[in-house]
């Protein structure tokens, strides 16, 4: 398998997706993302787009099978917890944090449940789509509890009598509210970071990411 052209993975739709264009597209790249293609060809650079589901960017770097990814900390901390606890391959190197995509990794309850703390959590279940983080969060109160994998609709869990309380990400709050739930300790702060895979590009490459990551540096210093 010959490989020469950069390879960066993107968030196809999602929260991300967006803003991570805008970015691609404001360090020169040209792109045509319109149609829903998984790879597309960057126009006037050596560059190739791979738009995947956003859980699956961590694993393409940490494997090599991509030389750059953009994705939330939150999903790339779970997934090197989750490859180290497997002894699989979980290196990387960050070249920069994002000025977007902020969120927060939370614990959160029934609004009307009295909240004394993680200890409140004494033996009850938390429904999750972050076992590892909130394992390792867990692990530091010393409050034994057990958990509940959800992929999706985390929110409902408590409501549906499958858990006591949900670690969830938020953003603006609205999902909570929507679900008679109260925040009550923030686990993991998060934001979008564009990381590379860990195993050496070939100088050109290598050359591109730098010249890359300066015009990202100055497109994020020009909307500070
Ligand atoms: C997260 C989370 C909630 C929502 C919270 O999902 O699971 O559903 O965002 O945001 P809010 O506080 O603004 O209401 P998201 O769609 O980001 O990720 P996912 O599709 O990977 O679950
Ligand atoms: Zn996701
Ligand atoms: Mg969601």
């Amino acid at each position: 398998m010959t490989q020469q052209r950069l390879r960066i993975a993107i968030q196809k739709s999602g929260r991300l997706a967006d803003e991570c264009q805008t970015l691609l597209k404001g360090a020169g790249l040209k792109l045509n993302l319109r149609d829903q293609r998984l790879l597309s060809h960057c126009q006037n650079l050596p560059i190739d787009i791979l738009r995947v589901r956003d859980d699956d960017i961590p694993g393409l770097v940490m494997d090599g099978v991509v030389d750059l990814g953009i994705v939330g900390e939150n999903v790339l901390e779970e997934e090197r917890l989750e490859r180290e606890a497997m002894n699989r391959p979980c290196e990387f190197t960050t070249l920069r944090r994002l000025d977007f995509g902020g969120c927060r990794l939370s614990l959160a309850v029934d609004k009307d449940l009295a909240w004394d703390g993680p200890t409140t959590l004494a033996g009850k279940r938390i429904a999750t789509s972050y076992p590892y983080l909130l394992a390792s969060y867990m692990k530091k109160t010393g409050v034994p509890f057990s958990d509940c994998m959800l992929k999706g609709s985390v929110e409902v869990a408590p409501r549906a009598g499958l858990a006591d309380a949900i670690c969830d990400l938020v953003s603006t709050g609205a999902t909570l509210e929507a679900n008679g739930l109260k925040e009550t300790e923030v686990i993991f702060r998060s934001k979008a970071t564009l990381i590379q895979t860990a195993s050496p590009l070939s100088a050109t490459n290598q050359e591109l990411v730098d010249k890359l990551l300066t015009r990202i540096n100055g497109v994020i210093q020009a909307r500070e």
